[in-house]
């Protein structure tokens, strides 16, 4: 497996494996590291469809408002190449900042109404940051396919709305979110928890699961499905962003006393000391985060 941090000669490389057979896919799996077993089943599942997988590892600064975390996301580079290795990844690219936004870089992706609400209305500017380093990874990569988690759901909406709309020529992949076997969503933030925080944060899947439960005894009335998710993360919680109830394809916000269809999006994020958490359930679609709450 090759490492490399040059854009160019990452381009090179992905040209290079395409002109090696006309039926070789590539594969991209963009991630800021600090890998865990969520990013690995994103590479896992990447393979699938294609045989030459590219992970990008890029603490992306274009996604990060003044006051969050750039300077203290984890950056564990060297443990991260194995892992991708491991995986069956056959390159790394892990270009430095300036490689990405050189001198002169004014450029941007204006997303639209999908990335407002939600997580776009707490992080001003984040998902223009998100959709810019995208587009410029697909750019690099030319890949037939890349492979998103649906952890991050809002995310994976604003990539498939820009794909669509640029006519992007890159299938898109959402892969489920792979937990932690008491339920906590795996994510490279959770290494910002105490021992006593990580407890408390149990209260995230505990309360998508309460609401889960109701959904499949019939209840459809958004506003009811979120008191019972903000119940839970409110004992815990030193603040909370927003627990809402949306459409799973626009992400547009049921406000209290609307009905949900017979799927709907359930998203979260909460602060936790110095972390912010984010998790989601696709009611109607997806297994309860912890199934012993589901089955009630
Ligand atoms: P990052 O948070 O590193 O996540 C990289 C990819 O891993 C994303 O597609 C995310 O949804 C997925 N992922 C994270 N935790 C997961 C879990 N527990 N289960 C399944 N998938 C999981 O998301 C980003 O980086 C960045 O915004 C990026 C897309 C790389 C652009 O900078």
């Amino acid at each position: 497996m090759q490492l490399i941090r040059e854009p160019q000669a990452f381009r090179r490389v992905c040209d290079e494996a395409r002109a090696s057979s006309p039926a070789l896919r590539v594969g991209l799996v963009p991630t800021m590291g600090a890998l865990h077993a969520g990013h690995v089943a994103l590479v896992t599942e990447a393979l699938r469809h294609a045989s030459f997988v590219a992970v990008s590892i890029f603490v992306n600064p274009t996604q990060f408002g003044p006051n969050e975390d750039l300077a203290r996301y984890p950056r564990t580079l060297e443990a991260d190449a194995e892992k991708c290795e491991q995986a069956g990844a056959s390159v790394v690219f892990a270009p430095a900042p300036e490689a990405m936004y050189p001198p002169g870089d004014e450029t941007r992706v204006r997303v639209g109404a999908t990335a407002g609400p939600l997580c776009g209305a707490h992080r001003p500017n984040h998902f223009e940051g998100v959709a810019t380093v995208v587009a410029k990874l697909f750019a690099l990569t030319g890949p037939s396919v890349a492979v998103f988690g649906r952890k991050d759901y809002q995310q994976l909406r604003v990539i498939t709305r820009m794909t669509t709309d640029l006519f992007l020529p890159v299938e898109l992949v959402g892969l489920r979110t792979v937990r932690e076997p008491d339920g906590l969503a795996m994510s490279s933030r959770n290494a910002y928890l105490s021992a006593e925080q990580r407890a408390a944060a149990l209260a995230i899947p505990r309360g998508l699961s309460r609401a889960w439960a109701a959904f499949q005894r019939g209840e459809r009335d958004a506003g009811a499905l979120a008191s019972l998710a903000r119940a839970e993360v409110e004992k815990v919680a030193t603040s909370i962003d927003y627990v809402d109830v949306a459409d799973p394809e626009s992400v547009h916000v049921l406000g209290a006393g609307e009905r949900t269809g017979e799927r709907a999006l359930l998203a979260l994020a909460i602060r936790l000391g110095g972390a912010r958490l984010i998790d989601n359930v696709v009611l109607g679609e997806e297994p309860a985060p912890i199934a012993a709450i589901g089955a009630g």
